[in-house]
């Protein structure tokens, strides 16, 4: 298959991506979830069986508060990885979510690599994924195209500043206002990996979207992936910009935010799942971990991979004493001394929210 050079770039992002995860080359900015300890409970006064790890949400029963997020599909090969993760998904009882079909509403004969996602997983709760600016016809038929029960709506400024291709326009609030009014299905607003400040997600509440996929810089850098492929010397340098996903998550809190948050970058372990529906995700994902799992190890690495993780949150439920994953949320935490510094800047500055 001759692909284009958008397709190029999927082939790109993903060897660059899975190569950032093994350097383990992230050049994390602020605090991580080793900054946020938790605290012996001693006597949970529970058995195992008590735990409840499921989530509503949607109008939907998650049986995992995890999922695969969103990064392939538009070229062979990622077409390739999308059967594989939803194979995965499908025998994990995970939900999931495409890599950007912005590709396929273009090149149409692309679409088997998206579709082939509903096709490995048809009873599965699978999100369709386009950038900010698609308008209300492109969201209905990337929905129709995966069958999808939701759609996020990624929001990536600097990611697109850095590549050379990239956006050099940004009004996307209207747009998404009508996308959410309109969409046939809930409406995800989602960072790739820059996080959002109190004052982002302020903007977004005001959107009504379904939820809030906080996507923190905390794991895959699209400012070093984008810099990596930009050849020409008059590149950006944010390697250390944006928020991380502990960070997003307190300011979530910090200015009270009732809608739902869903936690990603640098989800690495059911402890990190743990941490962020403690900072008050409802639900988590995570992307790159497991692609580089996927890639190096093999499918059933991965599904042993996430087999482990689900077999350890109940136990850590009851090691901090919760039934469900709203308990966490109660559970006393410490958190270290930049992270605590963060949390009064935060909570000092009007400006910020
Ligand atoms: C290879 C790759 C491709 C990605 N493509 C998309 C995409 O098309 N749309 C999107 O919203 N996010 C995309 N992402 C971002 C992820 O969904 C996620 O927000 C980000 O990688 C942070 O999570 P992580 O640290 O677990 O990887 C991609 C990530 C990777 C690694």
């Amino acid at each position: 298959m001759r692909e284009s050079a958008q397709a190029h770039r999927k082939d790109e992002h993903l060897s660059l991506g899975v190569n950032l995860w093994r350097q383990q080359n992230f050049l994390t900015p602020g605090a991580s979830y080793e900054d946020v300890r938790w605290l012996p409970v001693v006597f949970p006064e529970m058995a195992v069986s008590d735990t409840d790890v499921s989530v509503d949400l949607f109008n939907h029963h998650f049986d995992w508060p995890f999922y695969i997020e969103a990064m392939t599909g538009g070229s062979e090969l990622t077409g390739r990885i999308n059967s594989q993760l939803a194979e995965v998904a499908r025998t994990t009882n995970l939900a999931m979510a495409v890599g950007s079909q912005s590709i396929a509403l273009k090149e149409p004969d692309l679409a088997s690599t998206f579709k082939v996602a509903r096709k490995q997983h048809p009873d599965g709760f699978l999100i369709a994924n386009l950038g900010a600016d698609h308008p209300i016809e492109n969201v209905r038929a990337a929905v129709d195209m995966i069958d999808a029960n939701a759609i996020e709506m990624h929001v990536n400024v600097a990611q697109e500043l850095v590549m050379a291709e990239g956006d050099r326009e940004f009004f996307w609030l209207d747009n998404l206002a009508n996308v959410i009014a309109k969409s046939p299905v809930p409406v995800i607003i989602k960072e790739v990996g820059f996080g959002m400040s109190q004052s982002a997600i302020k903007t977004i509440q005001q959107l009504n979207p379904a939820a809030i996929n906080i996507g923190g810089a905390n794991g895959t850098n699209f400012a070093i992936i984008e810099r990596r492929r930009n050849r020409q010397a008059e590149t950006l340098n944010i390697d250390q910009f944006g928020l991380s996903t502990v960070e997003s998550l307190i300011s979530a809190q910090i200015m009270q935010n009732q809608y739902p948050i869903i936690a990603t970058g640098g989800i690495q372990s059911a402890n990190d799942v743990i941490t962020s529906l403690m900072l008050g995700a409802t639900l988590v994902s995570s992307a790159g971990f497991m692609l580089k799992t996927l890639m190096d190890d093999g499918q059933s690495a991965l599904v042993q991979q996430i087999e482990g993780w689900q077999s350890a949150l109940p136990r850590l439920l009851t090691l901090l004493g919760a039934q469900s994953n709203q308990e966490l949320a109660e559970k006393q935490r410490l958190y270290s001394p930049s992270l605590q510094n963060f949390i009064t800047q935060q909570k000092a500055s009007p400006e910020n929210r």
